[in-house]
């Protein structure tokens, strides 16, 4: 067994796993946060996407070892006091899920791919180009987002709700 630290939505814990015990499976498990979902275990859903430092990853394919004293923030943490964060309220307005069980991993990963946007991360759609310097349209996003399915099909919301607030 390891001790590990991290903090999570801003709260220090202190953990202490197996060294085989995914990030994914610590957050849910020993943490009890339950609003990041496993989906595949594979890396290949999304669903469930956290930010460590700000960055969006896959938390299933990540051991939770790695993350000894980093910030992690899962879908519990978007939210501010009382107020939801303003994606939950676009994907609301824009009917961005169906089922919900892959909207966690949707939230994060946007809050992550824009972040990138504003960095000027480029992307297959950017290419070379300065992200910053084009507009954020629906085939970037799309582009950006495709490492997160939704199996009801709720695209067009999720990328309209991505849209709105990148605007
Ligand atoms: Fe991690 Fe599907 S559960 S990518």
């Amino acid at each position: 067994m390891v001790d590990i630290r991290m903090r999570v939505n801003g709260v220090e814990e202190k953990v202490d796993l197996s060294p085989q015990v995914s990030l994914l499976d610590a957050l849910r498990g020993e943490l009890g946060l339950t609003g990041t979902k496993k989906g595949c275990d594979q890396g290949a859903c999304g669903a469930c996407t956290v930010l460590v430092d700000g960055e969006r990853i896959n938390s299933c394919l990540a051991l939770a070892v790695q993350y000894d004293d980093r910030d992690i923030t899962t879908v519990e943490g978007l939210a501010g006091e009382g107020e939801a964060h303003p994606l939950q309220k676009a994907f609301i307005r824009n009917d961005g899920l169906q089922c919900g069980y892959c909207t966690s991993g949707q939230l994060c990963s946007a809050v992550g791919m824009l972040a990138e946007h504003e960095a000027g991360a480029p992307s297959a759609v950017t290419e070379h180009l300065c992200a910053t310097d084009v507009e954020l349209s629906e085939d970037e996003i799309r582009e950006r987002m495709s490492g997160n399915l939704c199996r009801c099909g709720a695209y067009n919301g999720i990328v309209a709700s991505i849209k709105e607030v990148a605007a």
